[in-house]
């Protein structure tokens, strides 16, 4: 991804650009339209789904169906709104029949993502499930064991929390869950930690891998 702008919002655009004809994996065969991301290009805090579904497939937009009227729900609690954050899945192309996307097509699309850290450069990460959680932190422990804590992560911060078709489906705890884990982003926004980290000193986060150019998708 050559670009020739040091204007991190005007690189973002070029990469879009780019992405929106992407054939890198055979999930644009299927697609309607690639959904790159939307929202704040200078955003605070950046959110990481899974793949784009039916709807977010004909809109090109993520996060469009009940699981996106869940998360602006959440956003409202801690007084953000959509517009304000930036809002993006792991790959940016519809599997079929929604299926899980597989680890071939994650991989030939993680460079995007990659790039909207880099560009966006949020103070917070959300990474909505275990899709996103584990290619993020590199891990194969499951969000029920990870979510509840903001991890200090490559001079940010990261929350991860569940996917809110988790919370649709299960509603009660889950959901609960989601507040409280929705509620560190606003801890890490208004520079709170200190008072009620979440962060547990015995217990080392998980760190994406010791050597920085081992990483597959955040070295820096
Ligand atoms: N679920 C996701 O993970 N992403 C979307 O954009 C919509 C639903
Ligand atoms: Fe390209 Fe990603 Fe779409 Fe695959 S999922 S075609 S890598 S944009």
């Amino acid at each position: 991804m050559i670009t020739h702008s040091s204007d991190p919002v005007l690189q973002l655009k070029v990469v879009e650009t780019e992405a929106l004809i992407c054939t890198k994996c055979d999930l644009a065969e299927g697609r309607t339209q690639v959904v790159f991301g939307a929202g704040n290009p200078q955003a605070d805090v950046l959110f990481v789904g899974e793949a784009p579904g039916q709807r977010e497939d004909e809109q090109g937009v993520p996060f469009v169906g009940p699981s996106g009227r869940l998360l602006e729900e959440l956003l409202a609690e801690i007084d953000l709104t959509r517009d304000a954050v930036y809002i993006t899945n792991v790959v940016k192309c519809r599997p079929p029949g929604n299926r899980d996307p597989r680890p071939h097509e994650i991989d030939a699309c993680k460079a995007y993502l990659r790039t909207q850290l880099e560009l966006i450069d949020p103070a917070v990460v959300v990474t909505l499930g275990n899709f996103s959680t584990k290619l993020v932190l590199r891990t194969e422990v499951g969000i029920t064991k990870l979510r509840g804590m903001a991890y200090e992560w490559w001079g940010r911060y990261l929350v991860p929390t569940f996917h809110p078709a988790a919370a649709l489906r299960g509603r009660g705890q889950v959901l609960e869950d989601m507040r409280y884990d929705f509620s560190l982003v606003r801890d890490v926004l208004d520079g709170n930690l200190a008072t009620d980290t979440g962060i547990e000193e015995e217990t080392p986060p998980p760190q994406p891998a010791d050597d920085p150019q081992q990483l597959g998708l955040f070295g820096q």
